[in-house]
């Protein structure tokens, strides 16, 4: 019976085989990652020439360790990792991290299926090899060999990329996008995205599950993992075109299969495609902090005419739409805005709106029950002041009781240089998805409607079930 996988992010003893003195290496960057995370648990270096290792007793091998183990990092050359194995296997180690290369991702399948052969009669679960390993951000454990520590948050990550992933984490900082967990899949040999995602739709720290993959290995146990996820699961799948494919297979050794295929298997799973990691994040920022929509009709309240149409255009072209307003919200928002227009969906504030109309404009939209969305943008047209945007949207997002009430998504957009960007950091660093693009500012959208629709569906199968099982009992 294989282990599952509660213990596998919060060990409470780690080894690390080829933990070196020598500060270039892997092993030495791994061991070094643990011992400074503010995390408690024992740790065990393991190298055969050495009695300590950044001040910690060292053990020639696994077995000569006098307790038990729940997870190996294993660091050292292809050839001696089935060596390593037999001795987790023999020793009952919970988890192990294949950090090595030069296995199936080369084209050396037997070394790989070597290790498979290993572990398939034991309970241990483990993860690569050719991996990163992970981070735990929520628990403050770096069980990795990369720098880089994420900005903690809801959003956990799954990468087939090592490089990726690491890339990932520093843009995720940058972009103010909080990680609870980011770990990295390599070759797939045991632990795999279906077992992960699994994993993290019961995980309490994790609210959005993100994915990059170039192939999966099985897609049935992948498509059903997150057919079941009650959490919104984000992918981005490469390889989409014939070249990327070609890319991909020489990449990590995938088959990157049929894009088609893909979309509509990752569709109806209830997953929402991503075209790249910034897409990805872009909407994790809208899904782990706004409301999902309850449907697809988007107000959007613009001080600048043309922002508002390609904003409109945007959401159409995305399954949402832009419908007229009411004749009661019309009404009161043609108390609002100047004479000299007429009020209108996108709701056009005239280019010196300031905090008062983009205040009350916002307050009206979130009262009307046809509108599910609000999208407020501002031109830095040079009649404006940004601050009074910003500060607007800063207000309606902290007045929690109103957006609590309403259950309906803000996001912000923004068109403008060096001045708005200083401000539109003070929003993203208070967690308000906001966006330099009316395409990324529909997508983001978009994902909080397919969240809302993935919502109603889980919600009258659950109805469903219950009436099923009342049925019974008559
Ligand atoms: N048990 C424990 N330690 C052992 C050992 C064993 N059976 N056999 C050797 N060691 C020690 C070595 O002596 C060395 O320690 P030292 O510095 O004190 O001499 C240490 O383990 C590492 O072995 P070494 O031969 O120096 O290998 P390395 O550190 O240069 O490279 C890897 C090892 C795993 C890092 C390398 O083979 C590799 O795969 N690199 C790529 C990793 C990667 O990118 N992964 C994917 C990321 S996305």
């Amino acid at each position: 019976m294989k282990q599952d996988l509660k213990g596998f992010f919060n060990p409470k003893s780690i080894a690390v085989v080829g933990a070196s003195k020598d500060s270039r290496k892997i092993g030495h960057a791994a061991l070094k990652n643990i011992l400074i995370s503010d995390y408690d648990c024992k740790l065990y270096p393991i190298n055969p020439k050495e009695s300590k290792i950044l001040g910690l007793p060292c053990y020639k091998t696994l077995m000569d360790v006098p307790s038990s183990i729940d997870l190996v990092l294993v660091s050292v050359p292809a050839h001696l990792v089935p060596t390593v194995m037999k001795d987790c296997v023999q020793k009952k180690v919970k988890y192990a991290i294949i950090i090595s290369s030069g296995f199936s991702e080369i084209g050396n399948h037997a070394l790989e299926k070597e290790v498979a052969d290993i572990i398939s009669h034991s309970s241990i679960r483990v993860l690569g090899p050719n991996t990163m390993g992970f981070k735990n951000a929520s628990d403050d454990l770096d069980a990795s060999f990369v720098f880089g520590v994420p900005r903690k948050g809801n959003l956990s990550l799954i990468s087939q990329s090592g490089a990726l992933g690491i890339g990932m984490i520093y843009l995720a900082n940058n972009e103010f996008v909080g990680v609870s967990k980011i770990i990295g899949v390599g070759n797939k040999l045991d632990i795999d995205d279906d077992d992960l995602i699994e994993f993290f739709s019961n995980d309490p720290d994790t609210k959005v599950i993100g994915l990059y993959i170039e192939a999966v290995k099985e897609g049935r146990p992948f498509m059903n993992a997150i057919k079941a996820c009650d959490k919104p699961v984000l992918v981005v799948k490469a390889g989409r075109s014939g070249a990327g494919a070609r890319a991909a297979a020489s990449h990590t050794g995938s088959m990157a299969g049929s894009d088609t295929i893909y979309s509509a298997a990752i569709k109806q799973a209830g997953g929402i495609r991503c075209r790249d990691i910034v897409e990805m994040f872009d909407m994790a920022r809208a899904l782990a902090g706004q409301p999902p929509m309850k449907g697809n009709r988007v107000g959007i309240i613009t001080n600048g005419g043309g922002l508002g149409i390609m904003l409109t255009d945007a959401c159409e072209e995305n399954g949402l739409t832009v419908p007229k307003l009411s004749a009661q919200t019309a009404e009161k928002i043609d108390e609002i805005i100047p004479d000299l227009v007429k009020p209108n969906n996108p709701v056009d504030l005239v280019a010196d709106a300031g905090f008062f109309r983009y205040e009350a404009s916002t307050k009206i939209l979130l009262e009307d029950p046809t509108i599910d969305g609000i999208i407020i943008a501002s031109v830095h047209g040079g009649y404006a002041r940004p601050r009074e945007f910003t500060g607007a949207i800063l207000k309606m997002i902290r007045e929690k009781r109103l957006h609590e009430t309403h259950q309906k998504p803000i996001l912000g957009t923004w068109v403008g240089g060096k001045e708005f960007e200083e401000l539109v950091f003070d929003l993203k660093s208070a967690g308000v998805p906001i966006y330099p693009s009316s395409w990324r500012t529909a997508r983001a959208m978009y994902s909080l409607y397919v969240e809302g629709q993935r919502l109603k569906r889980e919600a009258l199968q659950k109805e469903n079930k219950a009436k099923g099982s009342k049925k019974m009992r008559i």
